[in-house]
Parts: structure tokens; sequence; C-alpha cells
């Protein structure tokens, strides 16, 4: 079955782009049979887990509260387009900001299809919006055209991953110019719980192995600004004509 695809995100898409469709407004550009991730079976776990006050006071030292703050903020400081957020996960942190204002459209992408679920019916208990898009996706393999974005917001994705400059080349490769990228990241070496935590996290297969604040120094664009709360970074960057690479 093919996906509905709504007018603003054809354009966007690599020729060739395929959009298969999952159902229930959600699209996937993942070839049938893909590895779900361990997202899938945790989804439910993962909602209960992450948006707890004292989990989050006691491990990370931030509120939730800071989070969608920090979306918000995001959302109010691009200019008009598209916004890619990738991974969304279940909206814990973003379902606030639905519907967008008329300036922007929203293509919302996780590899997980559970946690596509949970955000969609977190967004409109299943309704479409012709303003937001959900399609399953492998960030470092999002058939979108480079230079096309307004934003690229990436929360809470990127200690997951190894490959740290690879993704953020990846996601800042997708921007137009003046389009910004708005991510947020735990890091080690700021609070005791957290590294604790990080360490068994990573040693369940998690996260990648923990990295300091000067190792994501080392991936970010040099010119980016960087708000370390807790174990949490809150980092943004635009892309001006200086920054291209
Ligand atoms: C810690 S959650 C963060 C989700 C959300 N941004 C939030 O703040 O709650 C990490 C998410 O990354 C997704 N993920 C893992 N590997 C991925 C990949 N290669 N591409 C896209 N999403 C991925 C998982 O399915 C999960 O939803």
């Amino acid at each position: 079955m093919t996906f509905d695809l709504p007018d603003w995100l054809a354009p966007l898409l690599r020729q060739g782009a395929e959009v298969r469709d999952l159902g229930d407004g959600i699209g996937s550009f993942l070839p049938p049979g893909s590895e779900a991730g361990g997202y899938d079976r945790f989804a439910a776990i993962y909602d209960a887990v992450v948006s707890n006050q004292a989990y989050n006071a006691l491990f990370w030292g931030v509120p939730p509260s800071a989070h969608r703050r920090f979306a918000a903020h995001a959302l109010a400081s691009t200019p008009a387009g598209v916004v890619l957020d990738c991974p969304c996960g279940s909206l814990l942190f973003t379902a606030h900001l639905h519907p967008p204002p008329d300036s922007h459209r929203l293509l919302l992408s996780d590899r997980s299809e559970a946690m596509l679920r949970r955000g969609r019916d977190r967004l409109w208990g299943g309704r479409h919006s012709p303003y937001v898009c959900l399609v399953q996706g492998d960030v470092f393999n999002l058939p979108l055209r480079p230079g096309s974005l307004a934003a690229v917001t990436s929360y809470g994705g990127l200690h997951l991953f190894a490959e740290r400059r690879r993704m953020i080349e990846t996601l800042w490769d997708l921007l137009r110019p003046g389009g910004r990228l708005f991510l947020s990241t735990l890091i080690a070496g700021e609070r005791a719980t957290g590294d604790w935590l990080l360490r068994r996290l990573h040693r369940a297969g998690q996260v990648a192995a923990p990295f300091g604040r000067k190792a994501l120094l080392d991936v970010l664009p040099p010119h980016a600004t960087v708000n370390v709360r807790g174990s949490w970074v809150f980092a943004s960057a635009e892309k001006t004509p200086r920054t291209l690479r």
C-alpha cells in the first residue's frame, strides 16, 4: 500500500524514495522486515519512566518541563518551513507543540513503530493533521533532499549512537542555509548518579559508551550555543553561509 503523502512533503523527498503505509496515518521509509529496535518492546515503560519527576531529578538533575521548554523555544525560533524531529519517540516532550503554527510543517520520524503510534495517539487520538506527518525512519538514512529543511530537532537521541559525528553531519546536511539544529543529549562527567545510570544503560546496550562535554563539543558545529543542565546538554546552531560546512 502507498502512503498518502502530504503535498508539502513530496518535494522534499529524494528521487526514488518510497514511503510504505503502516496504517492509521503513519508511513515508513524503511523496507518491510527492517529491524525494529528495542524501543518497540519498551515503549510504554519508556514513557512511564522518562516522564517521572523523581527519576529525572535523581538521575539527570533536570525536570521534564525543561525538555518541553527547549522544544517550544526551538519551534518558536525556527523560520517558516519544514521541521524534522528525529528521533521523535512518542512525543513525550513535544506533543504540546501541536498543532504547529500555519508557518510550519512537522515531519516526525523514529525507527520504532510502537513509539510513533504512541506519539500519534498523544497528538490527536488518531485524527489526522495536514501539517504533521509521522514516518518511520532511520536517522542515518532518511531519504530527504540535502538543504531542504528549516530546522532539525533531535532530542535525547545522540547518546544512543557511537557515530555521533556522522549523525550530526547527516542532520546538518538536511538544513537549508539559515536553518537551525536543536539537539539535546545526555553526557557523562556532570553528576555521579547520572554517570552511574549511563554506565548501566551502556552495559545493557541501551546507549553508546558515555561521553563528556569535550567529546560533544568536538562534534558540534563550532559556533553552537551549548547549555549544560545536570547531565543534559541543550544545544543549538544556525547554518549560516559562513558555517555551511
Ligand atoms: C531516548 S528516546 C528519545 C525520544 C524522544 N525524542 C524523547 O525525547 O522522548 C530515543 C529514540 O530513538 C529512537 N531510535 C533509535 N535508533 C534510531 C535510529 N537509528 N533512527 C531513528 N530513531 C532511532 C528510538 O526508537 C527512541 O524512540
